[in-house]
């Protein structure tokens, strides 16, 4: 019998591979780490701890994938409690890419790291749950603290680095990096700023950069086209130099614990506002107003990790219809940490020089005294109300 487990080469996911034959009666584990725009660096720890445990490991890029579902992200203005998410919207991905190793391989176990507090846990399993595999959580199951991962690994001898990568907790993607654990977890301690890595202290410069929309999805950058993973990338580098995209946070968990969250997501920031202000431009009040419910329930759904539901069906073709008209640029300043959209331009533009001006007389055979009789009725069922009650009851 073999398993296949979400490998990351940290402590935890260094635990389970023993683990998983010891306590869970396994002949092979198989590592696979999916990547979802992770730093070089991780990949190096993952090789490497494998190659030490000897454990047989994939690497599967998902990286194009992952980024269609950011741009998914876009076309909803994705927000949960000030978190774009990130690590939520990939675990989804990450899942089905072990789902389709582990498939290959015959496997009849589905192994991942996360504790029993956490989000992750329910996001991977939502996937899973929906074939035969056997669904295994050992962090969670066993109870595991972090001291008794520490001195099984001693003890095993497994190839775990003093202290295990740092201080913090880290999870980065193309879209988002998160920082918890450690002294962050106090929500009265200031976060250090060496917990940053995508973003600078913001100084006193700006930056003006035009972002290019079709239908809903950007697609160009100062003129230049870039496919979905590139603008990305090269996204969270200009606005990061100028601090843009920093949240610290009490997140709601899905459990309903509530923690401490640190974020970086320069590009995220840039393009939601860029992409709102463009809806802003094209949209009808009602489309507007009704989007915002779409919008909060997808990024609800995203946090949850259901993506594959058909509530998300749904909810993704009301948003494919509505950002038809979102196809335009934008003109975004970096300016104090801030990716302020300062210019919008686009044909299907609902906004009307001509209408708007307080110079022109007609426009689609309405003028100015046309609005005489609407301000007649405008409160008009408030004054009929305040009018009863003096009637009702005089002084
Ligand atoms: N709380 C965030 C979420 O649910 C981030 C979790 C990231 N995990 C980590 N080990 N840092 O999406
Ligand atoms: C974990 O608890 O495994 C990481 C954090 C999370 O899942 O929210």
């Amino acid at each position: 019998e073999t398993v296949a487990l979400a490998f990351s080469g940290g402590l935890d996911t260094t635990v389970c591979v023993p683990l998983l034959k010891e306590e869970y009666g396994y002949d092979d584990v198989i590592g696979v780490t999916v990547d979802v725009g992770q730093p070089e660096e991780e990949f190096e720890e993952a090789y490497e701890t494998a190659e030490a445990l000897g454990l047989e490991h994939y690497v599967v890029d998902a990286t194009e994938e992952f980024a269609e579902v950011c741009m998914d992200a876009v076309a909803a203005n994705a927000d949960y409690e000030g978190y774009p998410l990130g690590t939520a919207l990939a675990r989804p991905v990450i899942a089905n890419a072990i789902l389709d190793v582990a498939e290959e391989h015959d496997c009849t176990g589905l192994a991942h790291g996360c504790t029993g507090k956490g989000n992750d846990q329910l996001r991977f399993e939502a996937v899973w749950r929906a074939t035969d595999m056997e669904v295994i959580a050992p962090v969670r199951e066993m109870g595991l603290t972090r001291e008794w991962e520490i001195e099984y690994a001693d003890e095993k001898d497994l190839p775990v680095e003093a202290g295990d990568g740092g201080t913090w907790s880290i999870d980065t993607n193309l879209w988002s990096r998160s920082i918890e654990g450690g002294q962050l977890e106090d929500p009265g301690y200031v976060p250090p700023a060496d917990i940053y890595e995508w973003t600078s202290e913001p100084s006193d410069e700006t930056e003006l950069v035009e972002i290019e929309f079709d239908a809903g999805v950007p697609v160009a950058v100062d003129g230049e086209s870039m496919a979905p993973v590139e603008l990305i990338e090269h996204l969270n580098e200009l606005a990061g130099a100028y601090g843009v995209g920093r949240s610290d946070l009490m997140e709601d968990r899905i459990l309903g614990l509530k923690v401490r969250e640190n974020y970086e997501h320069p590009a995220a920031t840039t393009l939601l506002n860029a992409h709102e202000a463009l809806e802003g431009l094209v949209l009808t009040k009602d489309e507007r107003d009704f989007k915002q419910t779409v919008d909060e329930e997808w990024s609800q759904q995203a946090y949850e990790g259901l993506l594959d539901s058909p509530l998300m069906d749904s909810l993704d073709a009301f948003l494919m219809q509505s950002n038809e008209k979102v196809t335009g640029t934008v003109t975004i300043k970096f300016e104090g940490g801030q990716a302020r959209p300062v210019a919008r331009e686009s044909e299907y533009a609902v906004y009307s020089e001509q209408a708007a001006s307080f110079n022109t007389e007609t426009v689609m055979g309405i003028e100015q005294a046309d609005a005489t009789g609407v301000a007649k009725y405008h409160g008009f069922q408030a004054r009929l109300a305040r009018d009863a009650e003096k009637k009702a009851k005089p002084e």
